[in-house]
């Protein structure tokens, strides 16, 4: 099953995973070449996350991240792919002001960018947002947990909902799910916080460093692939790109120096 209209996974096919007890990934992507690649691997949703901000841009973290530079991105991973959900996250300050200025990032996204989903990070406090969006057909998804753009409030990227703070979690979750969000990222959170949680959902959780039990699971890609300079625990780097990539620049440039490229191959007569 997918969207009759566009052909792609929708929030009725994620639904049915959930109830299947089926698990599935998502992954971030900012541009078009890794878009068409996890496309065609059968990645079912793609995030235009504000990860871009320390992933793509060279920002420290996520804050200084625009809604005009998260557009472009979105236009390229829609205009790469063809089966998967693209998710556009709420970058910060673009929607905490009210509902209205939610709607306006929405519409933004949605119009300009053709995406099929939106995400923002909060709890309760976001519930108006949420409502607003859903009205105007916008699937949500949520983010609790460790919500990077308030790092500087959560006094650094620190695991949350240890202790006493698991409650507050759990009851965010069930205030997003009640405003009608599709799915919900929990991102560094016990394991046992997680599946408590997603046992009382009826809706999709997608951990980040969350436990094993969550119904699916997020990466950001570069962290996936071994890009980045430092992979955090929550993370697993499958492949070392990172070494790949550095072997092949040194080898071309050792190459161009001997002059051994380009060979009679690459030339014209
Ligand atoms: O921006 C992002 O990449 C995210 C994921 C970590 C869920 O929000």
């Amino acid at each position: 099953m997918s969207n009759a209209q566009s052909g792609r996974i929708s929030i009725a096919d994620l639904a049915a995973k959930k109830k299947a007890q089926q698990k599935w990934a998502m992954l971030t992507c900012y541009e078009q070449i890794t878009a068409e690649i996890f496309d065609q691997a059968g990645i079912p949703v793609l995030l235009v996350g504000d990860s871009a901000g320390n992933n793509f841009l060279g920002f420290e973290n996520t804050i200084p991240v625009t809604v005009d530079q998260l557009i472009p991105m979105a236009q390229a991973v829609v205009g790469a792919s063809k089966q998967a959900m693209v998710v556009a996250d709420f970058p910060f300050g673009s929607y905490e002001s009210s509902a209205e200025q939610a709607l306006e990032t929405g519409v933004r996204f949605f119009k300009e960018a053709k995406v099929g989903a939106v995400k923002l990070e909060g709890g309760a406090k976001v519930v108006p947002q949420i409502g607003k969006l859903i009205a105007a057909g916008i699937p949500v998804m949520g983010h609790l947990g460790l919500t990077p753009q308030s790092v500087h409030a959560l006094g650094g990227f620190k695991v949350q909902g240890r202790g006493d703070d698991a409650d507050q979690i759990i009851k965010d979750a069930k205030a997003l799910e009640a405003a009608g969000v599709f799915a919900i990222v929990l991102e560094a959170v016990p394991a046992e916080l997680a599946a408590k949680i997603t046992a009382q959902l009826t809706i999709p959780t997608i951990g980040i460093g969350a436990g094993g039990d969550c119904d699916a699971q997020v990466l950001v890609w570069t962290d996936l692939m071994g890009l980045s300079a430092k992979i955090p625990k929550l993370a697993k780097a499958y492949r070392n790109l990172r070494k790949e990539m550095a072997d092949a620049a040194t080898e071309f440039a050792q190459d161009v120096a001997a002059g051994r490229f380009p060979t009679a191959e690459q030339s014209f007569s």
